[in-house]
């Protein structure tokens, strides 16, 4: 649990970055049409440069730095793996060019994936449509998904 500082208001995003040292969110346009900075709140994606941070008061956050813990916790895992299956597929199809969508990617590609685990590729571009990649890496990021959906355990907690 942590003890925030910051003036009630300020947003999300910028108190995991400024506050707390977390790089995985980014700014990108800062009126939550990108997904750069999303996180999960509660498992929910969640644009966190319009979130003010009062709104979250004791519900979790989870950035793309504690994804794998995530991912272990939902699936009863003893351990961490290094990566969350999307991020290890990201790489695997060596999916993204310049990576600056990778935050916001991934952490709404995990949350498709921990609500549907073999999602269609219509359900996968209708789940990634609010997300922008500049470097058009749309297709190459539908094919990781598809592989990180072939990785996960049907068993979760
Ligand atoms: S920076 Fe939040 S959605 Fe673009
Ligand atoms: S890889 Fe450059 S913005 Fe997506």
């Amino acid at each position: 649990m942590w003890k925030i500082t910051a003036a009630p208001d300020t947003p999300l995003l910028y108190v995991l970055s400024n506050e707390l040292g977390l790089q995985g969110p980014r700014f990108g346009c800062g009126l939550a049409q990108c997904g750069s900075c999303s996180v999960l709140v509660e498992g929910v994606e969640t644009r966190s440069c319009v979130t003010p941070v009062a709104s979250i008061g004791s519900k979790s956050v989870t950035t793309l730095e504690g994804l794998p813990s995530w991912y272990a916790r939902q699936k009863g895992l003893s351990k961490a793996p290094a990566l969350h299956p999307v991020q290890q597929a990201m790489i695997d199809e060596q999916a993204l060019q310049c990576g600056y969508c990778y935050n916001g990617m991934i952490i709404k590609a995990a949350e498709l994936l921990s609500k549907i685990p073999q999602p269609s590729e219509a359900q996968i571009r209708s789940a990634m449509n609010g997300h922008l990649c500049r470097c058009g890496t749309y297709p190459r990021i539908t094919k990781a998904i598809q592989r990180a959906s072939r990785m996960i355990p049907e068993v979760s907690k």
